[in-house]
């Protein structure tokens, strides 16, 4: 699959040479109107397109724009229909260019920045062509769809000198970065746990998203859709509910685990777990999906310059048809961290040097004089002051009313644009080793192992060594021609 992939990426390459020749052809190999975003005035935008128009990119798109200094000036998606409804939208004013081929606003050297939230599949691909053509760059999460293409964007955007930011936008709230600050400054002591459920009971929950009436190979473009994907007929529920299928998506890990694990990434400056091991089944959304509708994981984290080890579960049940209970909890040895909403509650709870007896201890086991000598020793080992705990603190952060993390996100990606910068909150090497996790329970499920992950050198320790399907080569080809 992998060398598969290189080929495709190299057919891609070569199809967009255009793209690409337009770089190089200016001074210092540059497109002309990225060096002077630097120098222009403050008034002035940063020129914005969005690759992909469905729900989130329309999110996406609005969060972008609630910054002042940007506008919009082209959209590209696959489906006519998102198209006209993004000129609508966005386009009102002005005339909004829209295309299906994203190689036409990669070729527009009037274009700045780029957000790619295509499909899963897709994102390494775009995200590579855009670098190369100049682009900076705002990628959707997962980075990528598996472990062994995270490198080929990192060494891109490296290359590149641009601006990239992976879009797990939560970390830009104000909870995170209080959560940030409380770890750093040990209020909840060494971290030894984490965990997480996301569960939910609906279909559209369950990504049974609404498929258009429309919906055909005329108004959209199935083969372009498919990218490197096996070849097969068209399938408009493989189109728009694409979460459901491995060959495009990356399934409960991808979608949901990455939030968490980039926050706490974030909150605790760790490079990331060696130790993987996911579970699940298909237990109720039997509509023809590929993917675990429940899934639970654990991941080992060792101790670092930067934290103590500690473990991490996170669990998915799209089935949960009891009393919903979704929990995020970050607990150190002396308190813990809870998440709600854009919220969040830190409990301090510091137990006394003493350890106290009786109860439901040995010592009422012990003869008399044994139990006097005991008393006798304790009180010297462990005078009054030793003795009481610090009593349980509850401090509860609420983030400002109008915190907008989406906002945010796209603040800090625009600044490092406006800069010349790439020193984003969540650039590729972050992104990449927060999407490597969840990518690492895909693989550990769908193949039954343990995942031994590197997460200084981002590399998998035991990959499991890939044949070449015939079906997807025959369609990475076509889709080369056909673009
Ligand atoms: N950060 C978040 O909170 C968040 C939330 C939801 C989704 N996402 C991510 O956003 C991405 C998109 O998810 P979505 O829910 O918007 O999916 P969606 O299906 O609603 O939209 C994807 C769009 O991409 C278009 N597309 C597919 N391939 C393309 C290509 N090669 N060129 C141009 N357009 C193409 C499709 O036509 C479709 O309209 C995913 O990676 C997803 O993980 C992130």
């Amino acid at each position: 699959m992998q060398s598969n992939r290189r080929k495709f990426i190299k057919s891609l390459s070569a199809a967009s040479a255009l793209v690409a020749t337009e770089s190089v052809a200016r001074p210092f190999g540059m497109p002309s109107y990225i060096p002077n975003l630097m120098k222009i005035s403050p008034n002035d935008k940063i020129r914005l397109a969005t690759i992909g128009m469905g729900i989130q990119g329309n999110f996406d798109t609005r969060a972008a724009l609630r910054n002042p200094d940007v506008e919009l000036v082209g959209v590209s998606d696959l489906y006519d229909g998102r198209l006209e409804h993004a000129k609508t939208a966005f386009g009102k004013d002005k005339e909004l260019f829209a295309t299906r081929d994203y190689r036409e606003i990669l070729a527009r050297p009037d274009i700045d920045a780029v957000i790619v939230v295509v499909p899963d599949h897709w994102h390494d691909h775009i995200t590579i062509a855009a670098l190369k053509a100049g682009k900076n760059v705002y990628c959707e999460k997962p980075m990528v769809q598996h472990l062994s293409e995270g490198k080929a964007v990192i060494d891109a955007w490296k290359k590149s000198g641009k601006t990239m930011q992976v879009g797990s936008q939560r970390i830009s709230s104000a909870a995170f970065q209080e959560a940030k600050r409380l770890v750093d400054a040990g209020e909840i002591g060494p971290i030894n746990y984490i965990e997480s459920n996301n569960d939910r009971f609906n279909a559209i929950g369950a990504w049974q998203y609404s498929i258009p009436p429309d919906a055909s190979t005329q108004t959209l473009d199935w083969d372009r859709f498919l990218g490197d994907a096996p070849k097969r007929p068209f399938d408009a529920k493989r189109f728009f509910r694409w979460r459901n299928y491995k060959d495009y998506g990356t399934g409960v890990a991808g979608d949901l685990f990455i939030h968490l694990i980039t926050g706490v990434h974030f909150v605790t400056n760790t490079l990331g777990p060696t130790r993987i091991y996911s579970s699940g089944n298909l237990a109720y959304w039997k509509d023809g999906r590929d993917v675990p509708d429940v899934m639970s994981c654990i991941m080992d984290y060792p101790k670092t310059d930067q934290h103590e080890a500690f473990q991490m579960v996170l669990r998915v049940n799209f089935a949960n048809a009891g009393k919903i209970n979704d929990v995020t909890r970050i607990i150190g040895s002396e308190g813990q961290i809870e998440f709600s909403e854009n919220n969040l509650i830190m409990t301090k709870k510091k137990l006394p040097v003493a350890p106290g007896y009786g109860g439901y201890d040995s010592f009422f086991t012990f003869t008399e004089p044994v139990q006097q000598e005991f008393v006798k020793q304790y009180d010297v080992q462990y005078p009054p002051e030793t003795r009481t705990a610090e009593p349980v603190k509850e401090v509860k952060f609420e983030a400002p009313k109008d915190d907008d993390a989406h906002a945010k996100h796209f603040a800090n990606f625009f600044e490092n644009v406006r800069l010349g910068s790439q020193g984003t909150v969540e650039d590729p090497v972050f992104g990449f080793r927060a999407a490597a996790p969840v990518l690492a329970c895909n693989e550990s499920y769908f193949e039954q192992k343990v995942v031994y992950w590197d997460p200084v050198t981002m590399t998998q320790k035991n990959p499991t060594a890939k044949t070449t399907p015939k079906k997807t080569l025959a369609s990475a080809k076509a889709t080369a021609k056909k673009s």
